[in-house]
C-alpha cells in the first residue's frame, strides 16, 4: 500500500500544498497572493486572512491531483516557521484539524530545511555532503549539508537578506513588489559595469546587505537631482550595476565556504536561486574551479509545498512527528 502525506506551506504569501506518494512528490499547488503588490511588500495581517480563503482550494487541488482521497491520507505536514506567526498558524492549525479529524500524524518542517532539500525532489540530486547558498526574501545562510536533516550554518547575514536587498533597491526605483524578478529581467539588457556598489566588508562567512540599500539610494538621490529622468533613461544599467554587486557579495562568500571546508558540491535554494545573474555566476566559477554544482528548477526556488513535502518524507521516515501541542515558530532555527 502507497504511503501519501499532505503537505502544506504558508510560511509568507503563497498558500501552497503538495502530495508526496512513495518518495515521490505528485504535485505542487500555489496560490500566490497578489493583494501585496500595492502595498510594496508582505502585509502580514493581509496574508494570514487570504491563507485563511485559499488553504481549503488549494488542499482540495493537491488531493484531486494526486487521485486520491483525504481518507487516503497518512500523514499532515506543515511549515512552522520560520515566518509570519499569523501565516504560519493557518498551516499550523489546518494541519491540526486533520490530524484530529483523520487520526493521522503530524509532521513538522523548518521552511528552510525544506529549501535544501528541494534538491532530492528530481535528479540529479547532490551527494553528501555539499554546500548549501540559501538565498530568498528572509534568509541568506550558508549551510553544510552533513545529510537530509542533519545541517549547519557556517554563515549568514548580520541584517538584511539579500532578496530583501534585491526587492528594497526595486522599491527605491519605484519598481512593484516584489522587485527581485524586475530587476533580474531588466538587468539582462544593461551593463553590469556601468553602476557598481561597494560590498560590505564583513568577516568570516557572514553577510550584509543592509549598506548597499543606502549606497543605492544616495547615488540615484544624488543623480536624480541632476536629471530627473536619470531612472528612466538609464534603468537596465542600474539594474544590471546593482544585481552585479549583489551576486559578487554571494561569490565571494561562497568560494570562502568551499576554500574552508574543502568541500567542492556547491547548490543554491531560495527565491533568488531562481535569479538568472546568479546562476550563470555559479556555473562559470564552476567551470573554473571544479565544482560540482545543482541549481533547483524554476519551481522549487521561491516557496511552494513540494519542498515541505520533500522534507516531510525523511522526516516520516525517521518517524519524527509532532502532537497537537506544536506551534507556530517565527523564528525557528535548525
Ligand atoms: O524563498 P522565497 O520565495 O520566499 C522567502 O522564503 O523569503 O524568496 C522570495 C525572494 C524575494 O525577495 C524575491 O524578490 C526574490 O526571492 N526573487 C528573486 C528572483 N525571483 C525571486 N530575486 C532576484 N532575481 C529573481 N529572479
Ligand atoms: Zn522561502
Amino acid at each position: 500500500m502507497s504511503i501519501h502525506i499532505l503537505a502544506i506551506e504558508s510560511s509568507c504569501d503563497e498558500t501552497a500544498a503538495s502530495v508526496i506518494s512513495d518518495g515521490k512528490v505528485v504535485n505542487n499547488i500555489i496560490a500566490t497572493q497578489d493583494i501585496h503588490e500595492k502595498y510594496g511588500g508582505v502585509v502580514p495581517e493581509l496574508a494570514s486572512r487570504v491563507h485563511q480563503q485559499n488553504i481549503v482550494p488549494v488542499v482540495t487541488e493537491a488531493i484531486k491531483q494526486a487521485n486520491i482521497k483525504i481518507s487516503d491520507v497518512n500523514a499532515v505536514a506543515f511549515t512552522r516557521g520560520p515566518g509570519l506567526l499569523g501565516s504560519l498558524l493557518v498551516g499550523v492549525s489546518f494541519a491540526k484539524g486533520l490530524s484530529l479529524a483523520r487520526n493521522i500524524p503530524m509532521i513538522e518542517v523548518n521552511h528552510m530545511q525544506a529549501h535544501i532539500l528541494a534538491h532530492f525532489i528530481d535528479d540529479p540530486k547532490p551527494e553528501f555532503p555539499f554546500i548549501c547558498l540559501t538565498v530568498s526574501g528572509g534568509h541568506t545562510q550558508l549551510v553544510v549539508v552533513k545529510d537530509y536533516l542533519d545541517m549547519e550554518i557556517i554563515g549568514q547575514t548580520k541584517d538584511d537578506a539579500v532578496g530583501e536587498a534585491f526587492d528594497k533597491a526595486a522599491k527605491i526605483m519605484g519598481l512593484p513588489y516584489p522587485g527581485g524578478p524586475l530587476i533580474d529581467k531588466y538587468a539582462k539588457e544593461g551593463d553590469p559595469e556601468k553602476y557598481s556598489f561597494p560590498p560590505a566588508e564583513i568577516p568570516g562567512l557572514d553577510f550584509s546587505f543592509s549598506g548597499i540599500k543606502t549606497a543605492i539610494l544616495y547615488f540615484l538621490r544624488d543623480e536624480l537631482k541632476k536629471n530627473p529622468e536619470f531612472i528612466n533613461e538609464n534603468l537596465n544599467d542600474i539594474c544590471a550595476g546593482i544585481q552585479q554587486s549583489l551576486i559578487n557579495m554571494l561569490m565571494e562568500k561562497l568560494r570562502k565556504a568551499v576554500k574552508q571546508t574543502g568541500i567542492k558540491r556547491v547548490a543554491l535554494a531560495g527565491g533568488v536561486s531562481a535569479n538568472s545573474g546568479l546562476r550563470a555566476a555559479l556555473t562559470s566559477e564552476a567551470e573554473n574551479k571544479g565544482w560540482e554544482t545543482f541549481i533547483p528548477a524554476f519551481e522549487y526556488c521561491t516557496d511552494n509545498a513540494g519542498m515541505i513535502a520533500m522534507a516531510a518524507w525523511y522526516k516520516y521516515q525517521a518517524n519524527e512527528f509532532v502532537d497537537l501541542s506544536v506551534s507556530a515558530e517565527p523564528r525557528l532555527k535548525f
